[in-house]
C-alpha cells in the first residue's frame, strides 16, 4: 500500500517535473527565436544597406551616359559563321586573315602569345609553317665561345615583334602604342563586332569635333580620336585563293584570325561541350525512364 502511495506521488512528480522542463525548454527556444530573429533583422539591414550604397555610388559614378564619344559608337552584331555554338571557326578565313596580319598589322603590331607551330593543321602544313618560321632570323645563344649568333626561325619559335621595346613602339606612332593583338579579342567589350567595326569604321570627323594632329576620328574608338590611321583599302593585299580583297573582306578575314589567336581551343571546346551536352542528355532520359520503372510498383499499388 506504502509503496502503492509513494509510487503515486512519484509519478506525479515526475508529471510536474517534465512540465517544468518542457516550459523551461519552451521558454528557452522562445528566446532564441528572439534572438534568430534579431540576427536576420540585422543581416537583412546590412544587406540593404550594402545594396543601396551601391546603386547610390553607381548612379553618383556614372551620372548620365550622354557623351557617346566617351565610351564609343556600340558596334553592331554581325553574323559571324563562328558564332553558334556548333559552329567552328573558318579555317580558310584564319589563313586569309594570317596574310592580312602579316602584310598589314604586323609592322606596327606584335602578337606575342602566337608559335610558328601553332598554324600547323589550322590554316597552314607543316611544311609551310616551317617554311614561314624559317623566313624569320632570331637571335640565339650564347654559344660555346659565349657569342649570341642569329639562326633561321622553328616551329617552336614565337612571332616576331615589329620593335624591340615600348619606347621604339611609341617613337613610331606619335606617341600612341600598338597594343599586343594577342588577346584582344577577349580584351575589348564587343569582341569580334568591335575590332571589326573599328577597322572599316573610319569616317570623317563631323563637323564641330577638332582631331589633334596626329590623331585620327573614329566613332567606334573611345573617345573617337585615335592614334592608328585606316589600314585597310580595297586590295591592299592579293589573296592567294582568289577571293576578291575588300575592306570588309579583309576585316573580317583578320577579325577571324584574331579571334582564333584569342581563343586557339575554339574548335576543341565546342566539340567537347557538345558531345557532353549529348551524352548527359541521353543519359536524363535514360534516368526518367529507370526512375518510373523502379517505381511503378509503388505507385500503382492499391491499398484495400
Ligand atoms: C601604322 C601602324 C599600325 C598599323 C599598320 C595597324 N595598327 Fe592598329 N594600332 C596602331 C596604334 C598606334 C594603335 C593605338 C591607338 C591608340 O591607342 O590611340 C593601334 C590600336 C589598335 C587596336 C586597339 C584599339 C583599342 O580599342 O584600343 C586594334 C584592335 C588594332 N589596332 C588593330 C589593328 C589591325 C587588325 C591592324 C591590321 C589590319 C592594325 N591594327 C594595323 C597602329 C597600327
Amino acid at each position: 500500500m506504502l509503496s502503492r502511495i509513494s509510487n503515486l506521488t512519484f509519478k506525479k512528480q515526475l508529471k510536474h517535473l517534465a512540465k517544468i522542463s518542457f516550459q523551461t525548454r519552451y521558454a528557452s527556444t522562445a528566446t532564441e527565436t528572439n534572438k534568430a530573429d534579431k540576427r536576420t533583422i540585422a543581416i537583412t539591414a546590412v544587406a540593404a544597406a550594402t545594396v543601396a550604397g551601391g546603386i547610390g555610388y553607381y548612379v553618383y559614378a556614372n551620372p548620365v551616359h550622354a557623351n557617346l564619344a566617351d565610351e564609343g559608337l556600340h558596334p553592331p552584331a554581325y553574323p559571324w559563321s563562328h558564332k553558334p555554338i556548333w559552329a567552328t571557326f573558318d579555317h580558310a578565313s584564319i589563313r586569309r586573315g594570317y596574310q592580312v596580319y602579316k602584310e598589314v598589322c604586323s609592322t606596327c603590331h606584335s602578337l606575342e602569345r602566337l608559335a610558328w607551330r601553332n598554324f600547323v593543321g589550322v590554316s597552314h602544313t607543316l611544311d609551310e609553317a616551317k617554311a614561314m618560321a624559317e623566313e624569320v632570323e632570331y637571335t640565339d645563344g650564347p654559344d660555346d665561345t659565349g657569342e649570341y649568333f642569329q639562326r633561321p626561325g622553328k616551329l617552336s619559335d614565337y612571332l616576331p615583334r615589329p620593335y624591340p621595346n615600348e619606347e621604339a613602339a611609341r617613337a613610331a606612332n606619335a606617341g600612341a602604342l600598338p597594343p599586343d593583338l594577342s588577346l584582344m579579342i577577349k580584351a575589348r567589350h564587343g569582341g569580334c563586332d568591335y575590332v571589326f567595326s573599328l577597322l572599316t569604321g573610319y569616317v570623317d570627323p563631323p563637323a564641330g569635333v577638332e582631331i589633334r594632329e596626329g590623331l585620327h576620328y573614329n566613332p567606334y574608338f573611345p573617345g573617337g580620336a585615335i592614334g592608328m590611321a585606316r589600314v585597310l583599302y580595297d586590295g591592299l593585299v592579293e589573296y592567294e585563293d582568289g577571293t576578291p580583297a575588300t575592306t570588309s573582306q579583309m576585316a573580317k578575314d583578320v577579325v577571324t584570325f584574331l579571334n582564333w589567336a584569342a581563343e586557339p581551343e575554339h574548335d576543341e571546346r565546342k566539340k567537347m561541350g557538345l558531345k557532353a551536352i549529348t551524352i548527359l542528355s541521353v543519359m536524363f532520359i535514360l534516368s526518367i525512364y529507370l526512375k518510373r520503372y523502379k517505381w511503378t510498383v509503388l505507385k500503382s499499388r492499391k491499398i484495400v
